[in-house]
């Protein structure tokens, strides 16, 4: 199974999604049965490691995301990943819109999925350090829901 998560600028929330269900797929013993990725629908920060108040927020509580690098989400990965997993509205739309027609990858909003009545992933680029951890909170939740389907789905 092959799960892309997607933002913007593929440098705070998206990576921090990739790094926590990293790790819980590690402690479930799921690593090797997992692919996890993100990339961001814009190009402004390729080949950049994740903003260092993410890393500093994930660090704390047990996720390192220093190894990742910044990419742009592309028409391919439609056809690379089964599930690609959008952190807002903005992203999904800008998603639907470079799908390619007949792709298999299942679409769709990260937490509406995975965390019943919640929505978004608010962007915490222009926040201060709340805005990091809510993040945290977000993913941390909805992550625990995915990592049960893809116990599900193997
Ligand atoms: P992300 O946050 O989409 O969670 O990675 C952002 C990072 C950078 C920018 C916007 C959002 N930016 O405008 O550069």
């Amino acid at each position: 199974m092959r799960i892309l998560f997607v933002c913007l600028g593929n440098i705070c929330r998206s990576p921090t999604a990739e790094g926590v269900l990293r790790q819980k797929l590690q402690r479930a013993g799921l690593a090797d049965n997992v692919k996890v990725a993100s990339a961001g629908t814009g190009d402004w920060h390729v080949g950049k490691p994740p903003d260092a108040r993410s890393r500093q927020a994930a660090l704390a509580r047990g996720y390192d995301l220093s190894a990742q690098r910044a990419q742009q989400v592309s028409a391919e990965d439609f056809h690379r990943y089964d599930l690609i997993l959008a952190m807002d509205h903005a992203n999904l739309r800008d998603l639907k819109a470079l799908r390619p027609v007949g792709a298999r990858a299942e679409l769709d909003l990260f937490l509406r999925r995975y965390a019943g009545a919640l929505d978004e992933v608010p962007d915490p680029y222009y926040d201060g350090e709340q805005g990091f951890e809510q993040v945290l909170d977000l993913i941390e939740l909805a992550s625990d829901s995915l990592l049960n389907e893809v116990r599900g789905r193997l």
